[in-house]
C-alpha cells in the first residue's frame, strides 16, 4: 500500500470504503485472496490537487494482466488519430527528424501514427507487459518501463532534445507526479511541448461522476493543479482544450516558461475553475454530499426494479464500475451480470462484488429489461450499437443524473 497520507498538506474529503483493485477481474477460485484497500480522497490546498490519500502499489495494477486495451473503442481510435494530427500540425515548421515520446503508450493506438521513420524518431514507455507486447508486435519502439526522472537520464538521445512528450489517460496514474514533471523537463528541448489529456476534475465535480475515482487515478487534475505543478519546474500551460472523452477530459499543452504564446482558452477555462471553486475545499465537501445523494438514488432505482422482478444487467465492465458497485454495495442480487467486449474480462467476476461478466454477444439474446450503462462515457457508440435493444423496449439507466 502506498500513501500520500503522511503528507500533512492533504485534507481528507471522504472515504469510498473498502475497494478492490478496479481492473482485477477474477475467477471464482480467487475470491478468498482478493485484496482491498480503503479508498479515501483528499485535497492538497497548496497545489490545488485532488487525489487519493492511499492507493495500491502501481506494480500490482500495471502488470502482465493489465485489462485495459486502448484499442477497444472505435471512437477512441479515431480520437487518437485526430490527436496525432494535431501534434503533427504543431511540429510542421520544425526541420529535420522530430523526436516524440509517449508516456504509457498502451497497445500503441496513438504512437502508431508516428511510425514514419523519415519524419519521426519515436519512443513509447509502457510498464504493463501484455499491452507493451502488443505495441511491440506493431513494430513500435517501446520500452517496458515505468517513467521516472532516473529513467529519463538513460535516454541520452532524448535528454534536452525531445520535441513532443505526449500521454493520454496516464499522467494521473503516476503517483510521483513531481518526479514525472522533473523527467519531462529533463527531456524537452527549448521549444518542446508536453501534451497530455486526462479525465477532468471540473466535469467530475459538475456531473458527480465519482466513478472516475479508482486506484489507477491517483489524481484528478484541474488546470490550476497542473499549472501549480508545472511552475515548480520552470514550465507553464500554453493552451488547454476540453475533450468529450472519458466523460469529460482536458488536454494540456505545456512548455518552458516565456517561450510560447498563452492561449485565450487557457485564461477562459482558468476563470471558469475559479467560479466553480476548484481551489476551494468547501466545493469538495459539497461533492461528498452529492456522492451520497447519487448513491441513494441509484440504490433506490435498482431496488425498485428488483421488487418488480425486472432483470437488471450492467453494460461495459469498466474500471469505473468497480467504484460504483463497491461504494454503493451493489452485488448480483441487484445486477445479474455485466456484458463486455474484453476477452480477458469475459467469464470472470467483477472485483469486490463478484458479478459475472458475460460476452456482449449474448446481450441481445438475454435481453435484460434494464441496463445500467457503466460505459456511460461511450454512450453514443454503445447506444448506436444497441439500437435494436432500445427500440424493442430495453431501458437504459445511469448513476449520472440526466444522462439518458
Ligand atoms: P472505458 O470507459 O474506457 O473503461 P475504464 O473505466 O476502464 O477507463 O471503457 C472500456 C470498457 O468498456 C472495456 O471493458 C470494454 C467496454 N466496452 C464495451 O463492452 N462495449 C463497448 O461498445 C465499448 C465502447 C466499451
Amino acid at each position: 500500500m502506498n500513501s500520500n497520507k503522511d503528507n500533512n498538506k492533504i485534507k481528507l474529503i471522504m472515504s469510498f470504503g473498502k475497494m478492490p483493485l478496479a481492473n482485477k477481474f477474477l475467477n471464482r477460485e480467487n475470491f478468498d485472496d482478493e485484496e482491498f484497500y480503503e479508498m479515501n480522497v483528499g485535497f492538497d490546498e497548496k497545489l490545488s490537487l485532488f487525489q487519493l490519500t492511499n492507493f495500491p502499489d502501481p506494480k500490482k495494477m500495471f502488470d502482465e494482466n493489465y485489462a485495459f486495451f486502448s484499442g477497444t473503442s472505435k471512437y477512441m481510435k479515431s480520437h487518437f488519430e485526430k490527436f496525432a494530427d494535431q501534434i503533427k500540425f504543431k511540429l510542421k515548421t520544425k526541420l529535420g527528424k522530430k523526436k516524440i515520446i509517449e508516456i504509457g503508450c498502451n497497445d500503441g493506438i496513438m504512437l502508431k501514427n508516428f511510425m514514419d521513420k523519415q519524419e519521426f524518431e519515436h519512443l513509447g514507455i509502457e510498464p504493463s507487459k501484455n499491452v507493451f507486447k502488443i505495441a511491440r508486435e506493431k513494430n513500435l519502439n517501446v520500452a517496458n518501463e515505468f517513467f521516472s526522472y532516473d529513467f529519463t537520464n538513460k535516454l541520452e538521445k532524448y535528454v534536452g532534445q525531445t520535441d513532443i512528450i505526449c500521454a493520454a489517460n496516464v499522467i494521473c496514474h503516476i503517483p510521483n507526479v513531481l518526479d514525472l514533471f522533473k523527467g519531462v523537463e529533463n527531456l524537452l528541448n527549448k521549444k518542446g511541448l508536453f501534451v497530455f489529456e486526462e479525465p477532468y476534475l471540473g466535469d467530475v465535480i459538475k456531473k458527480v461522476s465519482y466513478d472516475q475515482i479508482y486506484d489507477e487515478h491517483v489524481y484528478l487534475f484541474s488546470i490550476m493543479s497542473i499549472q501549480n505543478i508545472s511552475n515548480l519546474f520552470g514550465l507553464e500551460i500554453v493552451d488547454v482544450q476540453h475533450q468529450i472523452t472519458h466523460g469529460g477530459s482536458m488536454r494540456y499543452f505545456i512548455g518552458r516558461k516565456n517561450v510560447h504564446e498563452i492561449s485565450y482558452n487557457f485564461k477562459k477555462y482558468l476563470s471558469y475553475e475559479k467560479i466553480q471553486g476548484l481551489d476551494n475545499f468547501a466545493t469538495y465537501m459539497e461533492f461528498k454530499k452529492n456522492c451520497e445523494k447519487s448513491k441513494n438514488r441509484l440504490l433506490s432505482i435498482l431496488k425498485s426494479y428488483r421488487d418488480q422482478n425486472k432483470k437488471v444487467s450492467g453494460y461495459a465492465a469498466t474500471s469505473k464500475s468497480t467504484t460504483i458497485l463497491n461504494y454503493c454495495n451493489i452485488g448480483p442480487d441487484l445486477i445479474e451480470s455485466i456484458y463486455d467486449t474484453t476477452p480477458i474480462k469475459i467469464n470472470k467476476y467483477s472485483p469486490g462484488k463478484h458479478i459475472p461478466i458475460k460476452d456482449h454477444k449474448f446481450f441481445s439474446q438475454d435481453n435484460p429489461k434494464v441496463s445500467l450503462l457503466f460505459g456511460w462515457n461511450h454512450k453514443n457508440e454503445i447506444l448506436n450499437k444497441e439500437k435494436k435493444y432500445t427500440d424493442n423496449g430495453g431501458k437504459w439507466i445511469s448513476h449520472i443524473e440526466n444522462l439518458l
